[in-house]
């Protein structure tokens, strides 16, 4: 496995706190789920980059006729084989896919923002070039990535708990049920509201001022798992860098669908590209 310049998410994606905490996950966001379901087809050869611990790999190897899960931790490849050992893993760098042949697959995905770890840009420009080598024509290419102008925070809490909650205070067939649970309800917008704004108010002082906000591109320290540095970017300039090397947008979707996306307040950002015919791209890129 090689390297442009040792990554130090490297050893925070190696540790077992976060190899576990990737393992654990077993769910598609409805981003994911819609995405998959409207750009993959079944028998479809797909390469699982960053696959972290294999979260999406139960269902895009049920798709494929061809599933191989990636990521350059090799504790999370370990977590995967053990989790999935019928099924293919490499402990490979996104930013060099020479074990893969040119052409071999028709789909790659990067979920969870995989991508936004490559440092510097050189190495993210690498790994985009070599997603559309190993992409055969108008092959797929689904990734997310962080969105340099959120600065906003949706005050956000989960009905599903209230309801539990009251009906284990009063029974969920007492007349007393439904004006606490309203009661509850009240609190509890009102608590989040709140914790959404001192969350605003602390994402707006640092990221306002930052060269990434104003520019929509570049890296931020991001607080996710004690602190790691990502690239963030917004649509036009993540279409603008994919069309460098080859690639067509076809769609972008705020990874907080169904709610609707906003530049200021959506997360990041789900990508499906197309690769075309190669024609040099990236030549620009250094
Ligand atoms: C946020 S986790 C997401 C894991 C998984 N895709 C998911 O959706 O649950 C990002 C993953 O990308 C992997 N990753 C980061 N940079 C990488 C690189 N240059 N090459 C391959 N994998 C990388 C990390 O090791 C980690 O497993």
């Amino acid at each position: 496995m090689s390297q442009l310049t040792r990554d130090p998410n490297l050893d925070t994606y190696n540790s077992p706190e976060l190899t576990s905490h990737y393992s654990s996950l077993n769910y598609l966001t409805p981003c994911e789920r819609l995405l998959f379901d409207e750009y993959l087809t079944p028998g479809m050869t797909i390469l699982d980059l960053g696959v972290g611990g294999g979260r999406t790999t139960p269902y895009l190897s049920s798709l494929a006729g061809r599933y191989v899960g990636a990521d350059y931790a090799a504790e999370m490849i370990s977590a995967c084989q053990n989790k999935f050992p019928h099924l293919e893993f490499e402990n490979v760098d996104a930013a060099d896919l020479s074990m893969f042949a040119t052409s071999s697959f028709d789909a790659v995905v990067m979920a969870f923002n995989g991508i936004d770890s490559l440092f510097p840009d050189e190495s993210r420009y690498r790994a985009f070039r070599e997603m559309h080598r190993v992409l055969k024509p108008k092959g797929i290419l689904i990734f997310s990535a962080h969105n340099a102008r959120s600065i906003f925070v949706r005050p956000s809490w989960n009905p599903l708990r209230l309801a539990d909650l009251a009906g284990k205070i009063v029974g969920s067939d007492s007349v007393l049920y439904r004006p606490l649970l309203w009661s509850l309800t009240g609190l509890r917008a009102a608590v989040a509201l709140l914790q959404s704004m001192v969350k605003s108010l602390s994402r707006v002082a640092r990221r306002l001022p930052t060269r990434a906000f104003c520019s929509g591109e570049g890296y931020l320290m991001d607080a996710a798992h004690g602190g790691m540095r990502v690239h963030v970017s917004i649509p036009e300039n993540v279409e603008r860098e994919l069309n460098r090397f080859g690639f067509r947008l076809l769609r972008v979707l705020g990874d907080d669908y169904p709610q609707v996306s906003r530049l200021y307040v959506t997360d990041w950002y789900y990508y499906v590209f197309s690769s075309a015919e190669a024609t040099g791209g990236g030549k620009d890129c250094g």
